[in-house]
């Protein structure tokens, strides 16, 4: 059993020797994106494993984010720290679900968030993230019929910003369904200057407080900016590490749960991991993350254009 200072002295060896590159979600521990190589919002995660020249990646954030790094860069080796870091979000979206609505809709196409699985991504026509969704929803026709799959809030935010009418499937993140909108008010009363910043997957009774609304990349960037001294931040609130590693002057609140406080609303799945899974993946080179050729090249074609049209 090794103490922190071990761990991180081994991570970075193993990492060295296996020519590896550890990139990381927002949602992670501190101690693990204090030792990443880059930290950044599922489309700059996702560019980054299409362009890295390492030989391995290590994951930390949850399976779908790794799966799409093998997605783009099917000859690198992917691993993870654990397998069964999951989503809400791909498990409210089974495939074959997905192809019945499909086929019951056939004059819409999938626009479908990144948050699903690779079966899910081989049935769909373009896949967003919070950050690229409403520049790839500009590029569609106001004619073009679109189902929306699988998180409703994310959904309904953009149908409400864009004036679109996109057919919503029902799913949630059970981590951003959690925040509660009459704690929120009450902080508020205690901090009437403070802005808050939020995640599109927040419900509507949420992001209807928000000053500004985005993914973690954006929030992150509104906290840093913003000219005020405190900033409500309503989503997972281990992004926090990092606003509080930029602007240490600053205060940062994580906005509250339906118990009153930030602590129920932290991703389980992204907490799976771990210091010493993460060093254990590195050793052992697994779990590796592993697709079916056919699986991954439908999958990729949605992911390509999010890509190109994000650009
Ligand atoms: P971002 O693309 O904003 O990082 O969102 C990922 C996510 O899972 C939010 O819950
Ligand atoms: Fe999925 Fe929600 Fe966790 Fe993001 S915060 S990984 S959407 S469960």
């Amino acid at each position: 059993n090794l103490v922190q200072t071990d761990w991180v002295q081994e991570i970075k060896r193993l990492k060295k020797e296996r020519n590896a590159v550890i990139l990381a979600h927002y949602y992670q521990t501190p101690e693990i994106q204090d030792i990443a190589d880059f930290i950044g919002d599922s489309l700059d995660l996702s560019r980054k494993a299409a362009e890295t020249d390492a030989d391995v990646i290590v994951f930390c954030g949850v399976r779908f984010m790794a799966e799409v790094a093998k997605i783009l860069s099917p000859e690198k080796t992917v691993l993870v720290p654990d397998m069964e870091a999951g989503c809400s979000l791909e498990d409210s979206c089974p495939p074959e679900e997905l192809a019945a609505f499909r086929k019951a809709h056939p004059d819409h196409i999938a626009l479908t968030y990144i948050n699903c699985s690779a079966e899910v991504k081989a049935l769909s026509d373009i896949i967003v993230t919070s950050s690229s969704a409403e520049k790839i929803l500009s590029q569609i026709p106001e004619s073009q019929p679109i189902i929306f799959a699988p998180d409703r809030n994310l959904g309904a935010w953009l149908n409400r910003k864009t004036g679109r009418d996109m057919l919503l499937w029902p799913g949630s993140c059970i981590v951003h369904e959690n925040f509660s909108e009459t704690e929120l008010l009450k902080l508020k009363q205690l901090h009437p200057n403070a802005p808050i910043a939020a995640h599109p997957e927040c419900p509507a009774a949420i992001l209807d407080h928000a000053d500004v609304v985005g993914s973690t990349r954006a929030i992150l960037e509104f906290a840093l900016k913003s000219d005020s001294d405190t900033i409500i931040v309503a989503t997972e609130p281990h992004i926090i590490h990092q606003m509080e590693k930029s602007a240490p002057h600053k205060t940062f609140i994580g906005a509250p749960g339906m118990d009153g406080n930030c602590n129920c609303n932290m991703c389980p799945y992204m907490a799976l991991n771990t210091m010493e899974k993460l060093y254990l993946a590195l050793k052992n080179k697994a779990p590796e993350v592993t697709l079916d050729e056919k699986t991954r090249l439908a999958a990729k074609k949605p992911l390509d254009k999010m890509l190109e049209m994000a650009a």
